[in-house]
């Protein structure tokens, strides 16, 4: 694709992502993107767009030549899958969004991508506005990066942060982190730590070059920590955080699993409140850095599909 084209999109889904993709393209047009269809399930819904705009014919996204590029931000998995699949055999280039299903598929959708001349992008499946995933791909030589320790799921992150410094409880918390479109529709996946286990195994992959599966992964989520939990690990200047850690073992092998733990009150983690995410990476050479960002959220997760959509003007892949 010549940096000169115009990106043609068809996009699957107008929840808290689609549609704030589609009004972060309207704010931006130098990127000589636009949408020509959305895709959506439940066509009776009110909807801040153009009814054109809407089908329910998932063909007429996939079938149509002029559309090149694909931006698949669904919730259901499987669905994703298909739409993914066809939409690379058919050559268009796809951006996704969809964690779980590229925690199941990620080797055969790379291996699909190498078949085509398409490219299959998801900056915004890990992490949201923190370009994590592209600078674990480029920056680092899986050689030199010792350890990875990172907040990457939002909605626990939030959840924590209202129950421990404002006394929400639990629930109410949830139902804060779901109102503010952070949660995921099942939010078991966030609470049960299934969502930060999936993005992990995708973040290992660019991080150390290998494959994962999530059932590979020792994770728990905080459906266990209590509100008097905190309070006990305050008074030692400690914080509890949902953690996602990695590192690189003597014999080369990579030890890794998402648990919540205490996190000292100067840590850079500690630091890391609501739905912003974190990740702190210690490598050879230059040492200890520390990216920060909201990890959830419309425009944040937007913002990092964009930035997959500038990146498919140069043709760039992930080849394994
Ligand atoms: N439910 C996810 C989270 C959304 O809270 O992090 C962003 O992936």
């Amino acid at each position: 694709m010549d940096t000169h084209k115009q990106l043609t999109i068809g996009l699957f889904g107008f929840g808290v992502v689609g549609e704030g993709l589609y009004k972060v393209l309207k704010q931006t047009p130098s990127l000589k993107a636009s949408i020509k269809k959305v895709c959506i399930k439940h066509p009776g819904k009110k909807r801040e767009a153009p009814a054109e705009l809407f089908t329910t014919d998932r063909d007429a996204i996939l079938n149509d030549p002029e559309i090149n590029v694909v931006v698949e931000v669904i919730n259901e998995s499987d669905a994703a899958f298909e739409i993914v699949s066809r939409a690379l055999k058919s050559g268009k280039s796809v951006v996704s969004a969809s964690k779980k299903m590229i925690a199941e598929h990620l080797p055969e959708l790379l291996e699909l991508q190498k078949q085509t001349h398409a490219s299959f992008l998801y900056e915004s499946a890990a992490c949201a506005s923190i370009p994590v995933i592209r600078n674990l791909e480029e920056y680092y030589d899986n050689d030199l990066l010792h350890s990875i320790k990172a907040i990457v799921n939002g909605s626990t992150n939030f959840i924590l942060t209202k129950m421990f410094e404002e006394k929400l409880g639990f629930q109410d918390a949830l139902l804060l982190a779901q109102q503010l479109g952070f949660a995921e529709s099942d939010p078991s996946l966030d609470v049960e730590g299934y969502d930060a286990a999936n993005k992990w195994t995708f973040l290992l992959t660019h991080a150390y070059g290998i494959t994962v599966e999530t059932s590979d992964l020792v994770f728990s989520g905080i459906q266990h920590v209590q509100a008097g939990d905190a309070e006990v690990a305050r008074e030692k200047h400690y914080d509890i955080k949902l953690v996602a850690q990695a590192k690189k073992l003597a014999n080369g092998k990579v030890a890794a699993f998402v648990l919540p733990q205490f996190i000292r009150q100067d840590d850079h983690l500690a630091f890391v409140k609501n739905e912003f995410n974190g990740v702190v990476i210690e490598s050879g050479f230059a040492d200890k850095q520390f990216f920060y960002g909201k990890g959830a959220g419309s425009f944040p997760t937007a913002s990092a599909v964009l930035s997959d959509l500038s990146a498919l003007r140069y043709e760039y892949k992930y080849e394994y």
